[in-house]
């Protein structure tokens, strides 16, 4: 089986030995290649931001594309890709977005910005426990589930909105439309981990930030169109929203003109929250080999129509 490592230049020095001792480990029969001419490619592993073509028409023998992201929005709507599409979930990426949730979650419950702006006077303020504070986890798949599980663990009463019903141990699940306003109504923080479809976006809008208890706060890895960037600054403005910590944005790098960046009740992070791990994701990228060869169904396929 010939692979295609299409992730780009930068990737492959980190991810070549991962896989290379990922296939050995699995005795797959591989020749992964950084080139090759189009119609001699069985599989093809992507990330945006790589060397994947545009036009898939060529790759006539490809039988997936496995992406190394788990944000697939920049190549689920390319309408040459008729090969299935799997989307990356690696234990260790969502290690890493459970600890950026966790802390950037900690760091509001405690009021740790106050903390450190106070270091010049003894003004005790005492927070209260985190089961007196609702938190809000709009996406309950790999990396919602998993960090609204983590903040449960804290003692955060935790609400959970997802497309479709989900039942989770510890956590309030709601759906649909219905659901979002149940769930924001009462959320004092608000961590958005859905991925960006039609469907999804502007979901933190004029109206829905307005259904917030006053003074909540945003965490937002999930991406920039969640969220009406307009809307946020404005109840940022009226201290309908307390404050904001945005890692995804519709334009990156995020301009240095954009008004985030100064904006004293805004952190920025540049699309840092969770980074695939090549140790751990070459496992999830050799598992969906092994599958293709043996013609067992594919882990992690992307639904075409949803988008996700
Ligand atoms: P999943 O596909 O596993 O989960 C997506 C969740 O969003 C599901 O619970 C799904 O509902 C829900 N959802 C989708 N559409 C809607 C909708 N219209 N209304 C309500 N809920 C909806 O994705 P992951 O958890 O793996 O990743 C989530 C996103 O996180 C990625 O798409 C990516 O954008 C972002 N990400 C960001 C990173 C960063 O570093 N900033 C790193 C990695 C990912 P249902 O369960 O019903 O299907
Ligand atoms: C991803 C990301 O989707 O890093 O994997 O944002």
């Amino acid at each position: 089986m010939k692979v295609l490592f299409a992730a780009g230049e930068s990737r492959w020095p980190a991810y070549e030995a991962p896989l290379r001792a990922a296939l050995a480990e699995a005795g797959l029969d591989v020749d992964l290649v950084r080139d090759a001419a189009p119609g001699t490619v069985d599989a093809m592993i992507y990330a945006p931001g790589g060397e994947t073509p545009d036009d898939f028409t060529p790759y006539t023998r490809c039988k997936a594309v496995l992406s190394l992201w788990a944000g697939v929005e920049k190549i689920v709507g390319n309408r040459t890709l008729t090969q299935p599409l799997c989307r990356m979930v690696d234990p260790g990426l969502t290690e890493g977005m459970v600890e950026y949730v966790t802390g950037h979650a900690l760091r509001y419950h405690l009021g740790l910005d106050r903390v450190l702006a106070t270091q010049d006077r003894w003004e005790p303020v005492v927070p209260p426990l985190a089961r007196e504070r609702p938190v809000a986890m709009l996406g309950l798949g790999a990396l919602g589930a998993a960090c609204a599980q983590a903040l449960a663990g804290l003692g955060f009463p935790v609400l959970g909105w997802s497309r479709t019903p989900k039942d989770l141990p510890g956590i309030e699940c709601h759906h649909g439309r219905d659901g979002l306003k149940t769930v924001l109504s009462r959320a004092q923080i608000v961590v958005t981990l859905l991925p960006a479809t039609p469907g999804t976006e502007n979901t933190l809008n004029a109206e829905t930030l307005g259904w917030l208890p006053k003074g909540a706060a945003i965490v937002n890895p999930g991406r920039g169109p969640l969220i009406d960037d307009e809307a946020l600054l404005a109840a940022l403005e009226t201290g309908q929203v307390g404050a904001a910590t945005l890692d995804v944005f519709r334009v990156e790098p995020l301009p240095l003109d954009h008004p985030y960046w100064a904006h004293p009740l805004v952190t920025v992070t540049p699309h840092i929250a969770a980074e695939t791990r090549a140790v751990t994701a070459a496992r999830v990228v050799v598992e969906n080999l092994r599958r293709l060869s043996t013609g067992e169904p594919l882990l992690h396929l992307v639904d075409r129509t949803e988008g996700y």
